[in-house]
């Protein structure tokens, strides 16, 4: 949870007991490093001190009688991007300080709220294993002359809160975190909000026909679970559907993973802790849209119940399904969510998952791959723009929809043998239980695969801690806006 209390003013900051750490920007002109707007330190001090305005790089030093910590704009004019990634940087590297009072050249307000989100977003450490080190920053003031409003604030509260909340959850292991315990969760955590939360137990799932959950999850002593939450504001006339993928550990199943791929694994329910994360945003800031969000979650497992290759299953939306891989289970699952979400067509239908390794093949590991209809990825490329979370849209290739096609059944989950186009397929298969909206037409889609950007296996930068990240739900709830505002 982001507890950080950020002001702006004119003046410097009330003067109270705790000391605070100013903090100045540097930037280069031609061979020079200065300080911008601050005569503080010469030149000649700065290099010496090691200073060089590259992006991100920080150098604490006494000035006079107090202690400042500077800063690397890497450029003149820092993008509103740039100043994410600063406050990311100042988050993740100030963050044993209590009060941090910034005197930066900061130009405008969408940036202000940029370098604040960043400052939340970056200080941030894992609940289980909390870091003074970088989890002790109570306060934050920017002396200039703008001045930020409550409601900016309280997004930048939200979003952080939720982006902290989803890497939470994506790093617990799955020995705490398995289906039931994640439902546990979602029900506390939306006790005091205006969502409404509905669960299917492995009893339900069956008896409403959820068929490709239930096969998932048959495997392991631990029973899968679908959950539905919704936020239904009284203003709004739009609908958006959310699904999330949420495999609390894949081993593969029967196809089971040799270690170096299973571990890790434990991070294959980051979709369904992003939308989640994200409708708890969207309900805090009460944006006028309806949202309905779809939690799928088993356990991927190997044992004498478990789902084998070449069994067939009944979906939610009636076609059947030939389980070649039972390692290519996330669009499975999300297959029933993507399904049930239809049945209430939604104007938009967005689904995000770890679904491919492919992904990270592709686009490594920051894009994540975007696929469905026009105006689906037409919104989540607008929405992805302004969170700053990079994405890239995939073509759905015709030529690749027959490694889909089952001798026995309407579909094969994978073409094994094949790995050419790997996320496409999986983008192919979900358009399957995509349904009809109420003008007869496919509803609107888009497929977020998260495979790479969910988890940083490198170092910390900007924003981004190493491990679980929370991508892209900041991109969710900027669609949200999007949405209500047109
Ligand atoms: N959860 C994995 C995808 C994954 C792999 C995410 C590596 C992050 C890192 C998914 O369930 C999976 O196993 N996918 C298979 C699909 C294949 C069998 C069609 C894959 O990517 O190999
Ligand atoms: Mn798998
Ligand atoms: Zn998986």
């Amino acid at each position: 949870m982001s507890e950080i209390k950020f002001s702006t003013s004119d003046s410097p900051a009330k003067k109270t007991s705790k000391p605070q750490l100013r903090v100045f920007g540097a930037a280069v002109e031609g061979k020079n490093v200065s300080l911008v707007g601050s005569d503080l330190l010469t030149t000649e001090q700065l290099q010496a001190l090691g200073v060089t305005g590259k992006a991100e790089s920080i150098v604490r030093t006494l000035a006079g009688q107090s202690t400042v910590a500077i800063i690397g704009l890497g450029s003149e004019d820092p993008s509103i991007d740039d100043w994410r990634d600063l406050g990311g940087a100042l988050g993740r590297g100030l963050g044993d300080n209590e009060a941090l009072e910034l005197h930066l050249p900061v130009s405008d307000l969408p940036r202000v709220e940029a370098l604040f989100e960043g400052i939340a977003l970056g200080n941030y450490s894992y609940e289980g294993k909390p870091d003074k080190k970088t989890h002790h920053l109570k306060r934050v003031h920017l002396v200039g002359p703008l001045s930020i409003d409550k409601v900016a604030l309280a997004r930048v509260e939200a979003l952080a809160s939720a982006v902290h909340l989803a890497r939470n959850l994506a790093a617990r292991p799955a020995n705490l975190l398995f289906p039931s315990a994640f439902v546990d969760l979602a029900e506390k955590q939306t006790a005091d909000t205006q969502i409404e939360v509905q669960v299917w137990d492995e009893k339900k799932l069956a008896k409403d026909g959820f068929g490709l959950i239930s096969a998932v999850g048959m495997g392991s002593v631990r029973p899968p679970r679908l959950v539905k939450l919704s936020y239904t504001p009284s203003k709004g006339n739009k609908h958006l559907a959310l699904v999330g993928k949420g495999i609390t550990f894949d081993t593969g199943g029967l196809a089971v993973k040799p270690l170096g791929g299973m571990l890790g694994m434990k991070y294959d329910m980051a979709g369904a802790a992003t939308v989640f994360g994200a409708i708890k945003a969207i309900a805090e800031l009460e944006l006028p849209i309806k949202v309905t969000a779809y939690l799928c979650l088993a356990e991927n497992m190997p044992s004498g119940s478990a789902m084998r290759p070449g069994d067939v299953f009944v979906a939610k939306n009636g076609k059947t399904v030939e389980v070649t891989n039972p390692d290519a289970e996330g669009r499975l699952v999300l297959a029933d969510g993507i399904s049930a979400a239809s049945t209430e067509h939604p104007d938009l239908i967005v689904d995000v998952a770890t679904l491919t390794g492919a992904a990270r093949v592709a686009l490594g590991v920051r894009y994540a791959g975007l696929m469905g209809s026009a105006e689906g990825v037409r919104r989540l490329e607008s929405a992805s723009a302004r969170a700053g979370e990079p994405v890239w849209a995939m073509p759905l290739a015709k030529e690749l929809r027959a490694h889909l096609d089952s001798p026995v059944a309407d579909l094969q989950n994978s073409k094994v043998g094949s790995s050419f186009g790997g996320m496409i397929v999986g983008g192919w298969f979900l358009s399957e239980f995509v349904g009809l909206g109420k003008n007869g037409e496919k509803i609107d889609w888009a497929h977020l695969d998260i495979a790479g950007p969910a988890d940083n296996e490198g170092s910390a930068y900007g924003y981004t801690p190493k491990g679980p990240t929370g991508a892209m739900l900041r991109s969710l709830v900027a669609l949200a806006e999007e949405m209500c505002a047109d």
